[in-house]
């Protein structure tokens, strides 16, 4: 799909999100001249400066954080496309300000773009601005195209969400509303996609007759940060399973699509969220861990407990570990249990969906003396070692038929020369083409919600201790017992 003419304006342009990663995704398109020849970038923040200003802080943050060496060329051509407004976001004035930067854009190129609004602002202020939007009446344009990209977190609990969309779907058609989750925009989050339908071999065994369990892991190594004011609000559930994990689960447990259309994907991904019956507050009890992490130590230095993290009280309750059991209760995953678990301040960063199939119904080898035989496992890791691996129980070489398990490993690092795009490179053109097919469409969001909902509702209801778990290890010890008679992958 070509990209169109497109006028990209970002909501919180002065923001961690933005400099961190919506910037210097911009430069990388930018360098491989992936963006339209007509295109400009509108920054939006509450602070006031000049445009040069703006511009300045753009480079800072194109040089830290961007995957290539910056080619000077490159980088002057996309700052001379930059403009900057200093926004009060619930000042109609503002509005008028960036109607007329818009305006005089269109201008400028000889005709009209199309818009989009990216809003990458604390999430109070999502609907405040789509409201506004409206007013302004900047939110539909007979002769182009406006769409709204909205980062996550989209809601807080399920009725926020559904407030959110209520105001959202207000102002906006559906198809105008590209929702981010960045692990989407992963190569290897897709890869899941291409695995399961590009290849005939695996699919005839993709279903409770010859898989045990699948366990999905985003494991991360570092704390907080500087981010407690929002985490400390958010805690592991909200911040990676609600979305992230959930678009895994939903990835590998999906039935073909009729197609790779955008609405033919998210019909097919929804109906496995639907099939997750929501959980009571007892199954609760028993399929959920949650902890958080206490002293310990992080990449080899000693590194304090969560609640010594700058900006937590010091009574805070909020979970940097969560565990849980789902089940897919339908004819291809019935009694098959799936396993999430992430956390911070684990062992080491991993992301990984590891498919565990059943035993072989009857091993004639044992009675001679084979060692070591395991059940085949297919890991697909999405970071850092992306790559797809698979165990196989082979002889080991000698007069006697002895077997254990060897791996059959492709990884991406070797198989593609090319490095991979960022995440964020491939969502915003995708959400500059009008192509849907990445982004969470309103009814898995709220499906998405439903299941994590009670969950979080218990959880605020108990007033068990919280379990914990040291820094730099693989997590609580209740989450063994969460997935025993089957063990976790070692982290
Ligand atoms: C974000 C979470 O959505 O995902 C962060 O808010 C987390 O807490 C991050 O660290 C992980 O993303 P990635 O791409 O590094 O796996």
């Amino acid at each position: 799909l070509p990209v169109p003419a497109t006028t990209l304006t970002i909501f919180g342009a002065t923001g961690d999100l933005a400099h961190r990663k919506l910037l210097p995704a911009l430069y990388n398109l930018a360098h491989e001249g992936a963006l339209p020849e007509r295109f400009n970038l509108i920054g939006v923040s509450r602070r006031e400066m000049p445009d040069d200003e703006f511009r300045e802080v753009m480079r800072a943050a194109i040089e830290k954080y961007s995957r290539r060496e910056t080619d000077p060329t490159v980088l002057e051509g996309l700052l001379g496309r930059v403009r900057y407004v200093g926004f009060d976001f619930a000042d109609v004035e503002s509005y008028a300000k960036l109607r007329a930067v818009i305006e005089a854009l269109d201008e400028e190129g000889g005709g009209k773009l199309n818009r989009a609004f990216y809003l990458s602002t604390a999430p109070e202020f999502f609907p405040v601005i789509v409201k506004a939007l409206r007013e302004a009446e900047l939110n539909y344009d007979p002769d182009v195209d406006v769409r709204c990209i909205i980062e996550k977190p989209f809601g807080t609990d399920l009725e926020s969400a559904l407030e959110l969309q209520r105001v959202v779907e207000h102002v906006f058609r559906e198809q105008q509303v590209y929702r981010i989750d960045h692990y989407l925009g992963k190569e290897t989050v897709q890869n899941v996609m291409a695995f399961r339908f590009a290849n005939f071999m695996f699919e005839p065994v993709w279903n409770r007759n010859y898989i045990e369990n699948i366990q999905i892991t985003a494991a991360e190594d570092i704390g907080i940060g500087t981010r407690a004011g929002y985490y400390d609000q958010a805690g592991a559930l909200r911040d990676l399973v609600q979305n992230h994990m959930l678009q895994l689960l939903t990835l590998v447990c999906m039935e073909p699509p009729a197609s790779f259309e955008a609405d033919k994907v998210r019909d097919e991904k929804v109906k496995v969220l639907q099939s997750i019956t929501p959980p009571t507050a007892e199954e609760v009890r028993q399929c959920t861990v949650r902890a958080q992490y206490l002293a310990g130590t992080e990449g080899g230095e000693d590194v304090g407990g969560y609640l010594e993290e700058e900006g937590v009280p010091d009574d805070s309750r909020t979970e940097t570990y969560a565990a849980l059991k789902l089940e897919v209760h339908n004819w291809r995953w019935a009694g098959v249990p799936i396993y999430l678990r992430t956390g911070k301040r684990l062992t080491r960063k991993v992301t990984e969906i590891a498919v565990q199939l059943k035993p072989v119904p009857h091993l004639a080898f044992q009675s001679h003396g084979s060692v070591g035989v395991k059940p085949n496992q297919l890991v697909l890791t999405m970071q850092p070692n992306e790559g797809v691996s698979l165990s196989l129980g082979a002889k080991i070489p000698g007069s006697s038929m002895r077997i254990r398990p060897v791996n059959m490993e492709f990884l991406y690092g070797s198989a593609f020369m090319s490095q991979s795009p960022e995440a964020y490179e491939r969502l915003i053109l995708d959400a500059m083409r009008g192509e849907a097919t990445l982004f969470t469409r309103n009814d898995e969001v709220i499906a998405q919600w439903s299941i994590i909902d009670p969950i979080l509702q218990a959880w605020a209801a108990d007033d068990e201790p919280l379990h914990t778990y040291e820094s730099g290890t693989g997590g609580p010890a209740a989450a063994d017992e969460l997935i025993a008679p089957h063990r976790w992958r070692g982290l």
